[in-house]
């Protein structure tokens, strides 16, 4: 009997049902996955919530790892056996087992377990996207990172760090901040308690940063805008605290002909070439120890609604994972 986490209706945890779900066979182009271990991402909140709307019913979760148990007609890139993680393609990730399209999938190096692969997948190839590909970050950029010690700010703090750029991260407590600092981030701001826009002046002699990686939306934007250099760029890649408000061009002028973006994971992974080449590079930094995936937190799949709850109330560091 196999089981997987669905959604009826969009609210809050308490919509996430566990259910019999029998993955059935793969067809054409697809193949059955076993999950061994699945990621939980700020993505599958907005999920819940409607803000991203889904077709419902629907499963839920974009990430997991773990290997192939049936094939279907057409594959010939993946077979019965083969160890393999994804992060896009339908929802649907909180689940024992799966039927998912094969162009989604990447083959897992065997020296990076199921659970850390759960833990990165959508994190690091964000963590990728963002600073090689958004901007191709040199060594002696800097940059500010919003959320350091979370799932995406840990891997893209000890990317930084292995690149020889300085981030400037953010956090909410301070115990945040200090793990932010051991996971290659040059400062750490709390921003509760601290003038934010004030500390990056003073820690940038005056000059601002060169980009923003803001996550958190509603709550950081205008404070965000206020941390960039004449013609920084301004990547708002998530909505933590809510969407951010409308933003006019002349705002952009009066601040120095800035530059903004709003970029997503999906467009970036829409080519199987460009999916191909980023997990390779997320592989390569993971198993020459330059980024170590941080899993703060464990589940059971079917406790999804608690892992969320987490998530939500700002309580987790590093990435979730949930164990099917
Ligand atoms: N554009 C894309 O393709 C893409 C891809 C992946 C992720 N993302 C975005 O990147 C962000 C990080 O994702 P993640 O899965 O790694 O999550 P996460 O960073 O582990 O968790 C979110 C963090 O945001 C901060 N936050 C600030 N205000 C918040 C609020 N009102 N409610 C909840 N959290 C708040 C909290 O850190 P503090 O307590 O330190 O403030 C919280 O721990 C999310 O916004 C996500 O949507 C975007």
């Amino acid at each position: 009997m196999n089981h997987a986490i669905r959604i009826e209706r969009t609210g809050g945890p308490e919509v996430l049902q566990w259910q019999q779900v029998e993955p059935g066979e793969p067809g054409a182009g697809e193949v059955r996955v076993r999950h061994a271990a699945v990621g939980v991402n700020f993505i599958d909140v907005y999920h819940r919530t409607g803000l991203y709307p889904l077709q419902l019913p629907a499963g839920i979760g974009l990430e997991a790892a773990g290997v192939v148990e049936a094939v279907g007609e057409g594959v010939s890139e993946f077979r019965e056996g083969d160890r393999v993680a994804y992060c896009h393609g339908p929802t649907g990730a909180y689940a024992q087992a799966r039927v998912i399209p094969a162009r989604v999938l990447v083959k897992l190096p065997d020296g990076i377990a199921f659970d850390t692969a759960a833990a990165m997948m959508l994190k690091g190839l964000t963590a990728q996207f963002l600073l090689r590909r958004t901007r191709r970050l040199q060594a002696g950029d800097v940059a500010l990172f919003h959320a350091a010690a979370g799932g995406v700010g840990l891997i893209a703090g000890q990317w930084a760090r292995a690149l020889g750029v300085q981030l400037i991260g953010t956090a909410g407590s301070e115990e945040k901040c200090r793990l932010a600092l051991e996971n290659g981030y040059a400062h750490c701001i709390n921003y509760r308690s601290e003038d934010l826009v004030s500390r990056v002046r003073e820690l940038t002699a005056g000059k601002g940063v060169a980009v923003v990686y803001d996550s958190v939306g509603r709550d950081t934007w205008e404070r965000s805008l206020g941390c960039l250099q004449p013609f920084g760029l301004m990547v708002s890649f998530g909505n933590a605290s809510g969407p951010v408000p409308p933003l006019t061009l002349g705002d952009l002028a009066a601040r120095g002909s800035l530059y903004v973006t709003r970029p997503t994971l999906m467009t970036h992974l829409a080519e199987r070439a460009t999916q191909l080449e980023m997990a390779a590079e997320l592989f390569d930094v993971v198993l020459a120890g330059k980024v170590r995936p941080l899993i703060g937190q464990r589940h059971a799949l079917r406790d999804a609604a608690e892992a969320h709850r987490a998530l939500e109330s700002r309580s987790t560091t590093g990435s979730i994972v949930l164990q099917p």
